[in-house]
């Protein structure tokens, strides 16, 4: 068992397989955090001492106040002056102390009411742990759902109103993590659409350092992962906590360094887009959160989440080959119609592509972003035979079929709109604000959920449609609902979330052969949320090799090859090298977006070539392990690896950026190559020793314009 009690010591140790988490019940009432780091028998006892200033309870001493221990979870306005885990009352105040009551431990999990959640299997354990609060009435239920092998603990909470009164919750944080130093760095990725996921590590320092997403989505502007690490962690050494949020709307990451510089990790929903009223009997489920401690280096956190995220939140058919797509959107735009797209198909099926997948432009008067979102039915200037011809007709090519759609926005000018704009969020008396001229639609109102779930159902009656693109083109403003009362508004934005997941799942149970490829105007809701619906996000609108050899690059800080969608795309002004812009997209999931019917029967023969050749590799970048050997925002080029479990099959990729200095040579050294066997790169029939791999290829620059090198070794 992982998860064990020592009675004596009122002690809970959690042991994975490389690491050890405490914590212990100190006075009968309060949740001690005491230890995570490396794997450990040696636990140190609750650190008590002496602060000024520091509240405490008239029967317990000076130097036992929640001001001055680390804690499990801690509550605003019970003596912990640090950033708060839950802000939570019936009287207004937000003042609340939980105290120690039961727990339990079992094998698997519970199911999160209505949200995302990481899946268990045979080994997974679960330790819940009750609170209560006599004051308000409530139960709070602290969950650590344990996946010892890949060294993962997933927190969340539940809070249940056993008492008589209405209770508001005003934050409520899931993970909560008490550090006891601060010499570390902080990781985040910030970004903005088209430039998502860039790499920022900066020393912490007092105060709280933050990110956060207001807009709705958990947005281009702040991933939710972070990771703090020591000065000087690389990827091969140093300890290394990374910290993710099963969770696609808004969301506070909140690292505070207190007066004794000791660090505080929260993650969760804070106060500026959530609040919660909890009538008498009513329970409230946050979304979970997940963490992962590597004493080995940045790279070791990075594979601990990539197995994660692929065994236990990305849907299980993500593990199959991803279908090699051929999209409209950068090809054609909105200027879409059966002819052109059946003889797109007939194009994509002689090139090898698995699938054609029609983007924006089929639906309502969509001729241009001005219009028609809402109106899921096809138009029928553009599909004269309707929908379900169309379809059969490209599938009478050969090749699958995917379809865009955009669920949870409506443009103004559209039917449903003029039917029900009180279906679209907005605050009374208000105009709401536009973004790429639409608004976004109530989803926290059943009947919206409802109503696209029966437009949905019809209109892809009998259609056999093998893929989804599920697209998200704004933030949200005036967020305000029309059927909720002035205190559930601030509900929306979670509530929101939740009739998302609702239309998510009906999805997967409608269409069970078809899978979906969730999209924000690129990586605007690039999480775990996401990924446990989707095969993969598309990464970025920005699809320029090199922009996305750095988004790519950072990216799979946290989330794996798997998850990212990458095409080749017909570049809009300046015609790249179509070698170099593969070698960058395969570095995820390979699909194209470029005009076929323009196209010359040489770059279509280059084109079926990359196909079958990524088809004999894709199985490592889909499953593998990863390792990095040059990070491009400190190197002129991005070099690193994946690697099947066994080591007999490696892919190293080298893209070189702009401005590599002709000739340089680079030592990249492939460390898990099997010491004892041969290699053949299948790319040039060059063999190689293993021990030749460990101690490093050598590379040679090119340093000219859009160079990139790729080996697919193989063990003899
Ligand atoms: C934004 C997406 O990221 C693009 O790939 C494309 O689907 C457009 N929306 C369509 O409007």
């Amino acid at each position: 068992m992982s998860i064990r009690f020592i009675k004596n010591d009122k002690r809970f140790i959690i042991n994975t397989k490389n690491t050890t988490y405490a914590f212990e019940i100190a006075f009968d009432r309060y949740l001690c955090h005491t230890y995570y780091g490396k794997k450990t028998s040696k636990i140190p006892a609750a650190e008590m001492r002496m602060l000024s200033f520091a509240p405490y309870m008239a029967d317990l001493s000076e130097k036992n106040s929640p001001d001055v221990f680390a804690q499990e979870c801690s509550f605003y306005g019970s003596g912990d002056f640090r950033p708060n885990a839950l802000r939570l009352s019936a009287d207004g105040t937000g003042v609340s102390d939980f105290v120690y009551k039961s727990h339990r431990t079992f094998r698997g999990r519970l199911e999160l009411d209505g949200l995302p959640a990481a899946r268990a299997d045979e080994n997974t354990q679960t330790l819940e742990v009750t609170l209560i609060d006599t004051v308000s009435g409530c139960r709070l239920k602290l969950y650590y759902t344990v996946f010892a092998e890949l060294d993962i603990i997933s927190r969340y909470m539940v809070v249940e109103n056993v008492g008589k009164k209405t209770v508001k919750i005003d934050k409520c944080m899931p993970l909560m993590l008490d550090i006891g130093r601060s010499d570390l760095d902080m990781i985040s990725l910030y970004g903005s659409h088209c430039h998502e996921v860039n790499f920022q590590r900066v020393p912490l320092h007092h105060g709280t350092q933050s990110v956060y997403s207001k807009r709705g989505g958990s947005s281009h502007q702040y991933n939710p992962f972070i990771a703090l690490c020591d000065h000087n962690a690389t990827d091969e050494r140093g300890e290394v906590y990374g910290f993710n949020f099963v969770y696609s709307g808004s969301f506070l990451d909140e690292v505070d360094v207190d007066q004794i510089g000791r660090t505080r990790v929260l993650m969760g929903l804070g106060s500026d887009c959530f609040s919660y009223t909890l009538e008498a009997g009513q329970s409230f489920c946050s979304p979970e959160a997940v963490m992962t401690y590597s004493a080995n280096g940045i790279g070791k956190m990075s594979r601990n989440f990539h197995k994660f995220v692929r065994n236990h939140i990305m849907p299980p058919v993500s593990l199959e080959p991803h279908p090699v797509v051929l999209n409209t959107w950068e090809a054609c735009y909105f200027d879409i119609d059966e002819d052109k797209l059946v003889k797109f198909a007939r194009e994509a099926k002689k090139t090898g592509f698995d699938m054609l997948v029609m983007d924006d432009g089929w639906f309502g008067k969509r001729n241009d972003d001005r219009a028609g979102l809402g109106d899921w039915f096809e138009n029928r200037d553009k599909f004269p035979d309707g929908l379900a011809s169309f379809v059969r007709k490209i599938q009478a090519e050969g090749v699958k079929f995917g379809i865009w759609v955009e669920p949870e926005m409506v443009n103004p000018d559209s039917d449903l709109y003029r039917a029900h704009p009180e279906w679209a969020l907005r605050v009374e008396g208000r105009e709401p604000l536009r973004s790429r001229h639409q608004l976004v639609l109530d989803m926290s109102n059943s009947d919206v959920v409802d109503y696209l779930i029966a437009l949905f159902d019809k209109t892809f009656e009998g259609i056999q449609i093998d893929y989804f693109k599920w697209d998200m083109n704004r933030h949200m403003s005036n967020v305000g609902s029309s059927v909720l009362p002035a205190d559930k508004q601030g509900e929306v934005f979670f509530r929101y979330m939740k009739g998302v997941y609702r239309l998510f799942d009906w999805f997967l149970d409608r269409f069970p052969n078809a899978v979906i490829e969730t999209c924000s105007g690129g990586g605007g809701r690039y999480d775990l949320g996401m990924m446990q619906y989707g095969i993969q996000i598309w990464t970025s609108d920005n699809t320029n090799p090199y922009d996305r050899t750095m988004i790519q690059a950072s990216a799979m800080l946290a989330y794996p090859a798997a998850t990212m969608s990458c095409h080749v795309s017909n570049p809009h002004e300046d015609l790249r090298s179509l070698d170099y812009r593969y070698k960058v997209a395969v570095g995820g999931m390979l699909g194209y977006e470029l005009n076929i019917l323009n196209m010359s029967e040489d770059i279509k023969r280059d084109i079926s070539a990359q196909i079958a050749e990524y088809k004999s590799f894709d199985h490592v970048m889909r499953l593998g392990e990863y390792y990095n050997l040059a990070f491009p925002t400190k190197y002129d080029y991005s070099a690193y690896y994946y690697t099947t479990e066994d080591a007999s099959e490696i892919v190293l990729t080298v893209i070189e950026k702009a401005g590599c200095k002709k000739g340089t040579t680079k030592k990249l050294r492939v460390k898990v190559a099997d010491a004892n066997a041969n290699y053949t790169d299948v790319r040039t029939g060059k063999t190689y020793s293993g021990d030749e791999l460990r101690a490093g290829i050598t590379v040679e620059l090119l340093g000219e314009r859009d160079s990139a090198h790729l080996f697919l070794f193989k063990k003899a």
